[in-house]
């Protein structure tokens, strides 16, 4: 007797579990809120190919997709216990807030895909609060969040690419400006098309959408990209050469080319792989500078000079202003100032609105690639013993293309003849 009513115990308890685990399966494939939320409006966005509204600020990095799985349970599980989604305050979900960020300028293509993320994630998480079995999940079963460190998530951020780019081939735009922003270069546009206009003068937003938009940016071979090689001269180019390899510009350009495809391609998934920031800014000035009477054995080669200002007693630790460009055949140079401070001093802060150097005394340090080495190794920079002589300028240097502040070549390098 008792034997038997032991096994009508367990056969009922039998029973029981496997009607609870039919019943779990159930809810969980059935046509419940939380499985078609995911499957007719979260599945949908995650898998077009229409990017996620985090791209308006991110440029890679983070997505929309990487908080999704194939299995609605186990992503919201897993959302849970990463506290991306409250699921007793859905609204408050961390996952919402990303979702509702949004610039000042917000592109209405973007408001609606915006809008759209929103109100399925929110109808979703509502959906996941009322259910009892959405608490049930473990999370274990899928691996979603961000993966990436921090570092590179803020690398990545539009604003900060932005800044990159202002930093690096912005200053140098004005060398291209003539031909290549719209309110110049009405006969270029009659013969060329409207493409060529890729520069919108004071807007480096709109000067960077447009040469990633017109196909510039070679982002699987930086080196390869038409902003780099119509300027070198390395392929025909309407203006001819603008800067040779080796010269700021050119790193300039290189640096920021490599460092944007990095970025975009998702090649960086550390800190460490991070380009060092550089230690120095520099913001064209509107003030040009002239040196004659350069020995003709230097004609071609490139030649950086450097300004010290004096101050009072003594010349300024840092440079205040650098330009290069190649010597002539004619002995003679001739470029734009560029202005520098050290980054995060005083004076790097002054330089975007007063660049231009005020008059006074400046030491020209003089450096040439007698060589040639910079034409191959185009990271390299001219170093002491590049230097081949210096010159004081003083006086006021009014701005203007003409006339330019006009040198004499020294011909005593500081420590005796000039340099060979
Ligand atoms: C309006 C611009 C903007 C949008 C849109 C935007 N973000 Fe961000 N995001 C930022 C800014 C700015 C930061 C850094 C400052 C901060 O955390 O508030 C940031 C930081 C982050 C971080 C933290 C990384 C760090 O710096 O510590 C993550 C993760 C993130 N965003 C994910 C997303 C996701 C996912 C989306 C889309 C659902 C998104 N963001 C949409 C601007 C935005
Ligand atoms: C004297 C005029 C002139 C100057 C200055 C000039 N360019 Fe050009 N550039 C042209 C002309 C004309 C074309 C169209 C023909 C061609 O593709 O070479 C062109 C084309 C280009 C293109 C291809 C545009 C496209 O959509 O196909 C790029 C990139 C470019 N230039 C970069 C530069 C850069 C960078 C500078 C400055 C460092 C510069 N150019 C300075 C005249 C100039």
């Amino acid at each position: 007797m008792q034997k038997l009513l032991w096994a009508f115990f367990v056969a009922v308890a039998a029973l029981a579990s496997a009607a609870g685990r039919s019943s779990d399966a159930q809810t969980r494939t059935a046509d419940n809120a939380v499985v078609r939320i995911f499957r007719d409006r979260i599945l949908p966005i995650v898998r077009s190919d229409r990017p996620s509204s985090c791209t308006e600020c991110h440029l890679a990095g983070v997505d929309l997709r990487q908080f999704v799985s194939d299995d609605p349970y186990a992503t919201l599980a897993a959302l849970v216990a990463q506290g991306w989604v409250d699921p007793d305050r859905p609204r408050k979900s961390r996952l919402l807030q990303l979702i509702t960020r949004r610039p000042d300028k917000e592109d209405p293509m973007m408001a609606r895909v915006r809008k759209a993320e929103y109100e399925a994630f929110l109808a979703w998480i509502e959906a996941a609060a009322r259910d009892p079995l959405a608490r049930r999940v473990r999370p274990e079963t899928v691996r979603i969040g961000i993966e990436l460190p921090p570092e590179v998530i803020r690398h990545a951020r539009k604003d900060r690419v932005l800044q990159a780019f202002v930093d690096t081939i912005w200053p140098e735009v004005g060398r291209c400006i003539s031909c290549h922003a719209a309110d110049r270069n009405q006969r270029l546009v009659a013969k060329w098309g409207d493409h060529i206009s890729w520069v919108q003068p004071h807007d480096p937003e709109e000067t960077l959408r447009r040469c990633v938009a017109n196909g510039l940016i070679d982002t699987e071979q930086p080196e390869k990209s038409l902003l780099l090689l119509k300027p070198l001269g390395e392929v025909e180019h309407g203006g001819g050469p603008k800067f040779v390899r080796g010269s700021r510009a050119d790193k300039a350009f290189r640096r920021f080319l490599s460092d944007y495809a990095a970025t975009v391609t998702g090649r960086y998934r550390s800190a460490h792989d991070l380009p060092p920031i550089p230690g120095e800014v520099l913001r064209p000035t509107h003030q040009h500078l002239r040196i004659r009477g350069i020995p003709r054995r230097w004609a071609g080669r490139l030649m950086r000079v450097d300004l010290y200002r004096w101050q009072g007693d003594g010349w300024s630790r840092w440079r205040w202003a650098t330009a290069d460009n190649p010597v002539t055949r004619r002995g003679v140079w001739q470029s734009l100032v560029m202005a520098t401070a050290p980054r995060g001093s005083k004076r790097a802060a002054e330089l975007g609105s007063h660049p231009d150097l005020p008059a006074g005394r400046y030491l020209v340090r003089i450096f040439i690639d007698r060589s040639g080495r910079l034409e191959k190794d185009r990271d390299a920079e001219l170093g002491p013993e590049d230097l081949v002589a210096e010159v004081e300028l003083r006086g006021p240097w009014p701005p203007g293309y003409w006339p330019p502040k006009i040198l004499r070549f020294p011909v005593r390098h500081p420590g005796g003849q000039v340099r060979p």
